[in-house]
């Protein structure tokens, strides 16, 4: 990786005021990522034409000037510096894939429909060098932390199996910030598992801003490293976090029938019911393909407890994209959901999008929607009253005498006992239940329920 730099950029305008208004826009979408104007081709780091169809050979005359920009970008490659080619414009929507092919300087080719999505483009040219953006992004926000300092050390165990992100949803700085999907080798993650079992790790939660994405060096994906994971003896527990719905293979669905040490608990985030603001959030995956996901899984394991993350105003949001949304809940049903109001980080393309939705209507939203999903938690624990669960004990609870643990729904439960009984897990029969936890009596009774093993 190369330093964080400042990056030039060099805009050349071909015919109408409104190629004139777009290149303005491409510079405005471009300047969060680094990128300052400037009127030396020679020294630019990206060119853009932005070109024209209407006048007679105006093929002709940017590949010409193409030609032109070739020989920039040859100087500068012998002085070791880079330079990004793109071509945009009415030109790059017809010609498409000819520009590419006739003329090899050229890196992108982009039509006036796809501008919001040259912050994505731009940064996987980059990528595809080995650079990173000197990005203008804030400090890092909730969302792109992973859940690290949950549950620091004991017990249970986070351990990183994959960073970055290739999906570009059009809200978010991960790929940006984090970079290009990187997959740890399986026998890393192996070693790294057995050390934290030898230290008495019980539960080991596999972390990823985009986990299912994993693919690993002999072929399997996240599903191959769970199986391969599962057979070390001591660990009880396996859980893994954050996944695409559009990531979400076979054979992961199968894991979730087949590998007992997999807990049924599965946070797959879908942000929202409506598929006009799926697309507008790039998600690569519509309502209808989570909806079957969801039922695929929930054939593989139907106890599996679901967890969403939803985010309410995105630009363009309507009333009835937002009951789209709140259907959605209803319909599958969440043990547990994060929400948010959208919020606008500058460098990504819905930061610049028309349609931005008043705060006071985002709160209202987030309000109702919030409502409905701890209406959900709370049916979801109360449900549990009466079973009786295997607990993984993790710490002493506030009382004394008291002590908490984890059942395979990721649901806290108080109940008395020692804390002789860290690391262990027994039968916990539930009696009482609120928002976040369950209250239960340690039981001898063994389990009377599938999930997760009884020490
Ligand atoms: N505004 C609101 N929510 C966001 N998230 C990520 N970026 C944004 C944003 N700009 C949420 C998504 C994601 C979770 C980790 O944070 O719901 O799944
Ligand atoms: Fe961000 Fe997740 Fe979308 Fe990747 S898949 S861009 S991490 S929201």
């Amino acid at each position: 990786m190369t330093e964080l730099l400042k990056k030039r950029l060099f805009i050349k305008t071909y015919g109408c005021q409104m190629n004139v208004h777009d290149s303005e826009r491409m510079a405005d979408v471009l300047r969060p990522l680094g990128y300052a104007l400037t009127d030396r081709p020679d020294h630019a780091d990206l060119v853009v034409l932005n070109t024209c169809h209407i006048r007679e050979k105006a093929t002709e005359k940017v590949y010409s000037e193409l030609g032109r920009v070739k020989v920039l970008k040859a100087a500068r490659a012998e002085q070791g510096s880079t330079m990004i080619v793109a071509v945009a414009g009415c030109v790059a929507q017809a010609e498409g894939a000819e520009i590419m092919n006739r003329q090899t300087a050229v890196d992108l080719v982009i039509g006036p429909q796809s501008y919001h999505r040259l912050p994505e483009l731009i940064a996987r040219a980059h990528r595809s060098r080995g650079e990173r953006l000197a990005a203008d992004f804030e400090a890092e926000e909730k969302f792109d932390l992973l859940p690290m300092d949950r549950r620091p050390d004991g017990v249970t165990a986070f351990l990183t199996v994959q960073e970055g992100c290739d999906r570009f949803c059009t809200f978010c700085v991960v790929p940006y910030t984090r970079g290009a999907e990187f997959s740890r080798p399986a026998a890393a993650i192996e070693a790294e598992a057995r050390r934290l079992v030898d230290k008495g790790v019980r539960e080991i939660t596999l972390l990823g801003q985009n986990v299912n994405a994993y693919h690993n060096d002999d072929g399997g994906g996240l599903a191959g490293l769970i199986r391969r994971l599962a057979r070390i003896p001591g660990l009880a527990r396996l859980r893994y976090t954050t996944s695409h719905p559009a990531d979400m293979d076979e054979a992961l669905i199968a894991a979730h029938g087949e590998v007992e040490v997999l807990m049924p608990y599965l946070h797959l985030p879908v942000q929202s019911g409506s598929d006009r603001i799926l697309k507008a959030m790039n998600r690569a995956h519509t309502v209808d393909s989570y909806r079957r996901t969801i039922d695929r899984v929930r054939a593989a394991r139907p106890d599996i407890a679901l967890s969403c993350d939803f985010i309410v105003g995105f630009p363009g949001e309507t009333d009835a994209d937002f009951e789209a949304s709140m259907t959605l809940i209803r319909d599958v049903g969440y043990a547990s959901a994060f929400s948010f109001k959208y919020s606008r980080r500058p460098g990504t393309p819905a930061a610049a999008m028309a349609g931005q939705v008043d705060d006071a209507v985002k709160s209202e939203r987030l309000a109702e929607l919030q409502a409905l999903l701890e209406a959900q938690q709370r049916r979801f624990n109360a449900g549990q009253i009466g079973r009786a669960l295997p607990v993984l004990f993790e710490k002493p609870g506030r009382h004394s005498g008291q002590i908490i643990g984890r059942s395979p729904y990721l649901q806290a439960v108080h109940c008395q006992g020692s804390v002789d009984l860290i690391g262990r897990i027994e039968s916990v029969r539930i009696f009482d239940s609120a928002h976040n936890s369950l209250t239960g009596l340690r039981t001898p009774v063994v389990a009377d329920e599938p999930a997760g093993e009884i020490a």
